[in-house]
């Protein structure tokens, strides 16, 4: 979709739709305001017969309003102003976004960043209102035989604002651009989008953008690492494993790196411990975590940002197999700890510790990894929060503080030592499960064992990387928040 800035007034913008905002007390925005003046109050008159709706997220479309050069006019709903949150905020652009999606325009003129409510400026509520609308006109096409058969996506937005707003724009589009990447990946089928696919997408990447070098580790060369515990995974597997490693140089060479690290098992049976049908369904969305660094990545060498960053992708799919790994079976870790194996369905950490410790050759500034890891994080929290599990206090805050600006929001989880002793095992260093009580922390705790030495976050992303139901498909999440902390970092220097 194509973002730009127009600085004229709204009433003499021809587009095929103009969208303005309106608050639950109903004051109206300024250019609502000069709407209403120029059809000589239309819109005071109609607010006070009640056939506008002013509810957070309600929508009313009007048509051919005098004194007014859009075709139709569509007014947002706010809800009460002094109740407007970010994530409020959000919700409604949303709205906007759904409505102009199902209304088949292909052109807008945006207005409602200025709307003013709290702490955000509207620099950040041009951004959101851009982010959101691009959002709602994603379409999954790519494994439909008939692709004219999907509605045509609105193509271009236009958003009130000079010159001053074009940063806002720019970071608009990269996020949009890294968001649009980790959705598609994470909804493409798991036929399709296997280790050696995803390896694909990210030698794309690196031929795209400047500043990025591409390393792929075959699975001779993890051996030879001593990555048993990655390896165990895959080993069940037809497809073979592939550790991806993107490199992006925006910053001086002595500048310690930021890393990111992607859980991207590709397909999730469980392996022998196999997995119910019911529990099976959805699991091509296993590789979230790797879809949403690669998105991050994506969006960070679009801006071309100055900052160094990596991103650690483990490809794997978990199968069973006659030579599949088996619970009971000790592994060693690359890191040398051994690893009892209760559940082959604990994939994610097993190939994630791996993963973890290849990063500390690189001397990380943070390393944070991604994984839709425990069905334990989706009794916990639902669908609207990634888990945060972390050992840095630092470190925790800025990736809260970024979720908040980007409303892709994380919690934070405890990560305390005694729930350490739930891994204990006669039999190795630890095994791979906690037993039924914390599964989230325990995870955690499993992870935690592998980056002692290191500034770390773990983000479990198992609720918030795609919705189940009616409304199918990846979030894209948490590439926003991913993206506004390197964006965060960047800024702070
Ligand atoms: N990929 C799953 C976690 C998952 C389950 C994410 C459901 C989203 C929805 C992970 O590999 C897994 O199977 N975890 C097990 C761990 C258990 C065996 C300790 C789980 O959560 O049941
Ligand atoms: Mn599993
Ligand atoms: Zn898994």
């Amino acid at each position: 979709m194509k973002f730009s800035l127009l600085n004229e007034s709204p009433r003499l913008i021809e587009t095929e739709c103009l969208v303005i905002g309106i608050t639950g007390e109903g004051d109206l925005s300024s250019p609502a305001q000069d709407i209403n003046d120029a059809s000589g109050g239309e819109i005071s008159r109609m607010q006070k017969t009640g056939d506008i709706e002013t509810g957070l997220g309600k929508t009313t479309l009007l048509h051919g309003l005098v004194g007014v050069a859009a075709k139709r006019v569509l007014i947002i709903g706010f809800g009460k102003q002094k109740k407007l949150t970010a994530p409020r905020f959000d919700r409604a652009c949303q709205a906007a976004g759904t409505e102009l999606r199902d209304r088949v325009f292909t052109s807008c003129h945006v207005t409602i960043h200025d709307l003013e409510f709290g702490s955000r400026d509207t620099a950040w509520r041009l951004r959101q209102a851009a982010l959101a609308i691009h959002r709602a006109n994603y379409f999954y096409t790519a494994t439909k035989a008939k692709k004219d058969d999907s509605p045509q996506p609105l193509t271009s937005a236009s958003f009130s604002g000079d010159a001053s707003f074009e940063t806002a724009l720019v970071q608009a589009e990269a996020l949009a651009l890294g968001f649009a990447k980790a959705r598609l990946l994470g909804e493409l089928p798991p036929n399709i989008c296997n280790p050696a696919f995803l390896a694909q997408e990210a030698a794309d990447i690196a031929a795209q953008y400047d500043h990025v070098e591409l390393d792929i580790l075959e699975e001779e060369k993890m051996a030879e690492l001593g990555m048993e515990a990655l390896l165990g995974v895959s080993r069940g597997s037809a497809n073979p494993a592939k550790l991806i490693v993107l490199k992006y140089s925006g910053a001086a060479a002595d500048q310690q790196p930021t890393i990111l690290v992607g859980k991207g098992i590709t397909f999730d049976s469980g392996g022998l411990s196999l997995k119910s049908g019911e529990n099976m369904m959805q699991m091509k969305y296993d590789m979230c975590g790797a879809a949403s660094v690669l998105g991050a990545f994506l969006s960070c060498a679009k801006l071309q940002l100055p900052i160094n960053l990596i991103c650690i992708v483990a490809a794997v799919e978990n199968m069973p197999d006659a030579d599949a790994y088996r619970p009971g079976d000790v592994l060693t870790s690359m890191s040398g700890k051994t690893i009892e194996v209760l559940n082959t369905d604990a994939e994610g950490r097993m190939v994630l510790c791996d993963a973890l410790t290849y990063s500390e050759q690189f001397n990380p500034r943070v390393v944070i990894d991604v994984a839709t890891l425990t069905g334990a994080c989706v009794v916990a929290l639902g669908h609207h929060a990634s888990a945060l599990i972390c050992n840095d206090d630092k470190l925790a805050e800025d990736l809260h503080a970024a979720g908040n600006t980007i409303v892709d929001r994380v919690w934070r989880m405890p990560l305390w030592e005694e729930y350490q002793s739930q891994l204990d095992t006669p039999f190795a260093d630890m095994k791979n499960v906690g037993g039924m009580s914390a599964g989230m922390l325990t995870a955690g705790c499993f992870l935690s064992r592998f980056m002692e030495d290191q500034n770390w976050a773990h983000l479990d992303i198992a609720g918030s990387a795609w919705k189940w139901g009616s409304d199918d498909g990846a979030t894209g999440r948490p590439s926003g928040l991913l993206t506004q902390y390197l964006i965060d970092q960047a800024e702070a220097g």
